[in-house]
């Protein structure tokens, strides 16, 4: 096993987060959407106008898993997981993003590994996953983990530009 493809790892680790840390999400989150605003599907100008009460419920929410990636005391990334409401079998992965400093050291296997775990604990039948087709690091991230391309559909991204955007699933075996 690569010595990432864990929970911890010297002065890391990643985790779950409860409601409790409500405000430690909207603090990556907006970070992330300030800092990489042509990746994402939402803007910081939305994100930042949300209540408390948005992010409470969703980290409460339990049919999405939201994880922080800590470093010593400090938060440095983020990733999830949600239940498709138009797939109840599948789930889907959102929001990863890393500071650009914890950038490049395979931390993106850890990050998988925690939500296809989860998946896979609630028995799901497939994980699905998108990214902008520029993105080569998403893409290399996905293909690790055996995805496979789906179909691809040209978007119009916050930044105002148009691009594909490609879509994979990965199948998870389930016990017989
Ligand atoms: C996407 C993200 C979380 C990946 O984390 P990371 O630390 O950069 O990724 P890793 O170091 O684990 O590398 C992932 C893969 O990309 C490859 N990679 C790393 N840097 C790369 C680069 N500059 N160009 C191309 N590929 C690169 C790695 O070799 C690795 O592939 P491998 O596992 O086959 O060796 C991070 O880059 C990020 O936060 N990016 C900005 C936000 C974003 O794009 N989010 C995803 C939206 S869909």
């Amino acid at each position: 096993m690569h010595p990432l493809a864990n929970t911890e790892w010297p002065h890391g680790a990643i985790r779950r987060l409860v409601p409790e840390d409500h405000a430690l999400y909207r603090e990556v989150r907006l970070r992330a959407l300030a800092t990489d605003p042509q990746v994402f599907g939402s803007t910081l100008e939305r994100e930042s106008a949300l209540p408390d009460p948005h992010w409470r419920a969703r980290l409460a929410d339990p049919d999405f898993a939201i994880y922080g990636i800590f470093e010593g005391d400090a938060i440095v990334g983020m990733t999830g997981i949600a239940i498709r409401s138009d797939d109840p079998a599948s789930a889907n992965l959102w929001g990863s993003w890393l500071a650009p400093e914890a950038r490049g050291r395979g931390l993106s296997r850890v990050m998988y590994r925690a939500r296809l775990d989860w998946a896979v604990e609630r028995g799901l039948a497939r994980v699905t996953v998108s990214h902008r087709r520029s993105n080569v690091r998403s893409m290399q991230a996905n293909q690790r983990f055996g995805f496979v391309l789906s179909h691809a559909a040209e978007r119009t991204w916050p930044d105002g530009t148009v691009e594909d955007e490609l879509f994979y699933a990965l199948a998870l075996n389930r016990p017989a």
